[in-house]
């Protein structure tokens, strides 16, 4: 890996809710595996593989005793998980109480007591597995996301020995949001057994900074975190990425050329092409966009079979009610979108319930005339990135929510509230619309960034801040 594989030492252990590949039971009972969902994993391998480093999490699967094994360049280390603990833990506490929590509550957090001791009982887990595994002194353990934040102060008890760092993949809530949590100093605790505290937005790591002074008495100088016990941290904003120059070298092989013109003679060669690609999540804003996108051609500002809508809705936590209640009432939706507007083999929305290949991906992306990420609130979106980066070609418009993080970044992109569903329809309109040359000199500008703050940037950036943080301590430590 660039820039961070030259320089590191020692092979990183990185630690997150799941393995890189997820093990799948199909009908038959067989099992096979699957690349996990979400950015994390397409960020991290990297970081493992040039490292020749450990990934330590779970298999995906309940009551799934692995041995650990290699796989692509990389030490993998399973950690089982019992079927009530993936209710609990996974279903419970991380994705029925933090994910609303820490989305701003777009959903309703569930505060459920057996939830929490199940969280501490895996976190202490995950925490046995990496003192186990991590080499000697100074090695880097790097912890990643909500589900695991009591690890680093539970690790540090074990190993003080280790360079511990955190990064939070999603927004962290401001205080009147995050003090509901009757855990929340607990999860500050965590927290604070770190060197380096990473987070998408500046403004993640100020509400952050805010709760821990709050919470656990410690003082704040900028980035600085004074513990009282001698020991200093930091807690910054290092926004995450994707593998640009990949996903560009992707998005020009003809075979992705052939398939994104064959997706669209199959959309029946439509004048606009208007895509979305999410989790099937209600943090994804996906009903206010259909809300939108049927009001449009309600009031014939837009024509279907002209323009289409083709939306990837992929499964996600289909176990957790949130998630159930969404999934029926998006599906009900587009359903009365296509009877009210669709012709006889020309449904106006395309919906997708389904995860697709990465190659697949980039086609779609490729034949997408404006891709819509209008999130209520999402730590970073990376589809907005991958979509941005695989426009060679400097054509398509992206309408981008300004409470995803990418919008600190990606300031070309047509910027919308999607609460407010005027103002939605009016992005799109002007999105479709807009000039080859305009779109071109937005596009240009938003791939010159994502070229330039990729993930390898992000990896070294990361690596190099907990390496400084935890030299300072030597340092300071030394007589
Ligand atoms: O950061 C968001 C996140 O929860 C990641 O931790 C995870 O890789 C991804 O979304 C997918 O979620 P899940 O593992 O719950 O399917």
């Amino acid at each position: 890996m660039r820039g961070v594989a030259g320089t590191r030492e020692t092979p990183v252990v990185v630690v997150a809710n799941r393995l890189p590949v997820d093990q799948v039971t199909l009908g038959d009972g067989s099992t096979e595996w699957r690349p996990s969902p979400g950015g994390l994993v397409a960020a991290l391998e990297p970081v493992v593989q040039s490292s020749g480093g450990t990934w330590v999490g779970w298999p995906g699967a309940p009551d799934t005793e692995l041995d650990p094994f290699d796989a692509d360049g990389m030490h993998v280390v399973p950690v089982a998980l019992s079927a009530e603990e993936v209710a609990e833990y996974y279903e419970g506490f991380s994705n029925g109480t933090l994910w609303p929590l820490y989305h701003d509550v777009t959903g309703e957090p569930v505060f459920e007591r057996r939830w929490w001791d199940a969280y501490r009982t895996v976190n202490q887990r995950f925490a046995d597995a990496v003192a186990e595994v991590a080499d000697g002194p100074g090695t880097v353990v790097w912890v990643q996301d909500y589900q695991l934040q009591l690890v680093p102060d539970m690790l540090r008890r074990r190993r003080p020995d280790l360079r511990i760092g955190f990064f939070d993949h999603i927004p962290f809530p401001g205080w009147e949001i995050y003090a509901r949590l009757p855990w929340r100093k607990q999860i500050i605790d965590g927290l604070l057994g770190a060197d380096l505290i990473g987070f998408q937005r500046g403004g993640d790591a100020a509400n952050f900074l805010r709760a821990a002074r709050s919470t656990s008495g410690v003082v704040t100088r900028g980035s600085v975190i004074e513990r009282g016990d001698g020991r200093q941290l930091r807690a910054a904003a290092f926004p995450i990425s994707v593998d640009a120059a990949a996903l560009d070298e992707l998005s020009r092989r003809p075979e992705t050329l052939a398939r994104a013109a064959e997706l669209r003679r199959d959309l029946g060669n439509p004048t606009t092409i208007v895509l979305g690609v999410d989790r099937l999540d209600y943090t994804k804003g996906i009903l206010h966009r259909l809300r939108a996108y049927g009001e449009l051609l309600d009031e014939g500002r837009l024509g279907a079979p002209d323009v289409v809508l083709v939306q990837v809705a992929s499964p996600s936590r289909e176990r957790v009610e949130e998630y159930q209640r969404l999934r029926d009432e998006v599906e009900v939706t587009v359903g009365r979108i296509n009877g009210d507007h669709s012709a006889v083999g020309h449904p106006a929305v395309h919906y997708l319930h389904q995860t697709f290949p990465k190659e697949e991906m980039a086609a779609l992306y490729l034949a997408a005339d404006v891709l819509l990420v209008t999130p209520l609130r999402d730590g970073m979106n990376l589809v907005a990135k991958e979509y941005v980066a695989c426009r060679h070609d400097e054509r398509g418009s992206l309408v981008l929510s300004e409470f995803a993080g990418a919008a600190d970044e990606l300031r070309q992109a047509f910027l919308v509230n999607p609460w407010d569903i005027d103002g939605l329809k009016d992005a799109v309109l002007r999105a479709i619309a807009v000039a080859p040359a305009e779109a071109a000199r937005r596009m240009r500008a938003m791939r010159r960034r994502v070229s330039e703050f990729d993930v390898h940037r992000w990896a070294s950036a990361f690596l190099g801040g907990l390496e400084m943080v935890a030299e300072s301590k030597a340092e300071r430590a030394a007589p």
